[in-house]
């Protein structure tokens, strides 16, 4: 027993080494010389992190294999256009905490190459002949050099708006991050369509912007800490048929009309968290709506409200949020659904899929 115990460590410890072997090979050490400079690489420059470097500009010579370019905490200011080379392969970039107060049409469509650039100005001197009008359509057309580009984040800078061109050139973006900027216009096409997740959370926005409506796919929404007062059909459109979650916490709500959410078939989850809202029409068109938060409102616990009480029953004590009545002045402070009521219920009843609202 002694000698086999030896010998399967023994193998155990020459596993492992065959294993380290290759991955030391690749995993190439900070201060290579393809490497940026005050930038590290891993992993076969895979990886390049570039943050708290006090960066003003892409510091030149970011490796054509980069996967994921990490620039947060730097000083950006402005990604002016061609800001971003030709990276092939990139899937992620971090842009956090830079100070970037503008995005700049075509940031992300790469460098014009310099003979283009160079017809370009002499067709602005010719003036729109036919010429010019084709070069410029080529150009302003199908040019892009992060294609694979599919997370993009820019929270936590100083955004005022979005324009139509500042996304261009990322046909496979399919996670935007704009948390915590100052946005408060987003242009009617600046978000690609094939976005699954988009985060506006905390900024100045007193709509919902009407360019989330270019982006069909999108499944989760972040809203939350806008002023927005109003909600109603026009708000969140037709086209949102794969939107599941939805957040629209602390945005002083105050009203949401009968048809605001109807069109939102798939919904699964929606969170109005510390809102000044009194009342909420019935949700019955949201079949798979299985999670609804509510805490931190004025809810007035009347008639309009019974839909309500009805569907908390349904679906389970765990997942209830509790919804606290503000008014009338005999129910202040009472829960809208108490939890003697449910536990009487028929088992069935508790699960929130198996009855429709
Ligand atoms: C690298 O960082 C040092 C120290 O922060 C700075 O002085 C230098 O300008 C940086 N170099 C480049 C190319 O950014
Ligand atoms: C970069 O700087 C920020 C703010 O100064 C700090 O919170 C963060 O931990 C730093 N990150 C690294 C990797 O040093
Ligand atoms: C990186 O790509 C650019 C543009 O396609 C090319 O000019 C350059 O030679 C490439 N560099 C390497 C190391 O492959
Ligand atoms: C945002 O709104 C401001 C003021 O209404 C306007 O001047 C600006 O052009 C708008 N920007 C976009 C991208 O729509
Ligand atoms: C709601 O407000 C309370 C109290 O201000 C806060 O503690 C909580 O984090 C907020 N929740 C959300 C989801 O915003």
């Amino acid at each position: 027993g002694h000698s086999w115990r030896d010998a399967m460590s023994r193998l155990w410890i020459m596993v492992l080494v065959l294993l380290w072997i290759p991955v030391m090979a690749i995993a190439q050490l900070p201060g290579n010389a393809q490497c940026p400079v005050n930038c590290s690489c891993f992993f076969s420059q895979w990886f390049v992190r570039c943050s708290n470097a006090s960066l003003s500009s892409l510091p030149p010579g970011i490796p054509n294999a980069t996967v994921e370019l990490d620039l947060q905490h730097n000083q950006f200011s402005t990604l002016s256009a061609g800001f971003f080379p030709e990276l092939a392969e990139i899937s992620i970039i971090y842009l956090g905490s830079s100070g970037i107060h503008q995005v700049e049409p075509g940031a992300f469509q790469g460098e014009v190459p310099h003979d283009q650039r160079l017809l370009k100005h002499r067709t602005f001197d010719i003036g729109l002949t036919w010429l010019g009008v084709c070069v410029s359509l080529s150009l302003s057309g199908g040019f892009s050099s992060l294609k694979q580009l599919s997370v993009l984040d820019l929270s936590n800078n100083l955004l005022l708006e979005l324009s139509d061109q500042a996304l261009h050139g990322l046909p496979r973006l399919r996670r935007l991050y704009l948390s915590a900027n100052r946005i408060t216009n987003v242009s009617s096409k600046a978000l690609p369509g094939s976005l699954r997740a988009l985060s506006l959370d905390e900024n100045q926005l007193t709509s919902v912007p009407a360019a989330i409506r270019t982006s069909p796919m999108l499944s989760t929404l972040q809203l939350s800490g806008n002023p927005i007062r109003k909600l109603t059909s026009l708000s969140f459109g037709r086209r949102l048929r794969s939107l599941r979650q939805l957040f629209l916490d602390g945005l002083a709500l105050e009203q949401i009309t009968n048809l605001a959410f109807t069109r939102l078939r798939w919904l699964e989850l929606l969170s109005l968290r510390n809102n000044s809202l009194e009342s909420l029409p019935p949700l019955s068109s949201l079949k798979s709506l299985s999670t609804l938060y509510l805490t931190g409102n004025k809810w007035r616990c009347d008639c309009n409200l019974i839909w309500l009480r009805t569907w908390q029953k349904k679906v389970l004590r765990k997942e209830r949020s509790p919804v606290e009545c503000s008014s009338p002045e005999v129910l202040q402070g009472q829960l809208l659904c108490k939890d003697q009521h449910s536990s009487s219920l028929p088992i069935s009843l508790l699960h929130p899929l198996s009855h429709s609202l």
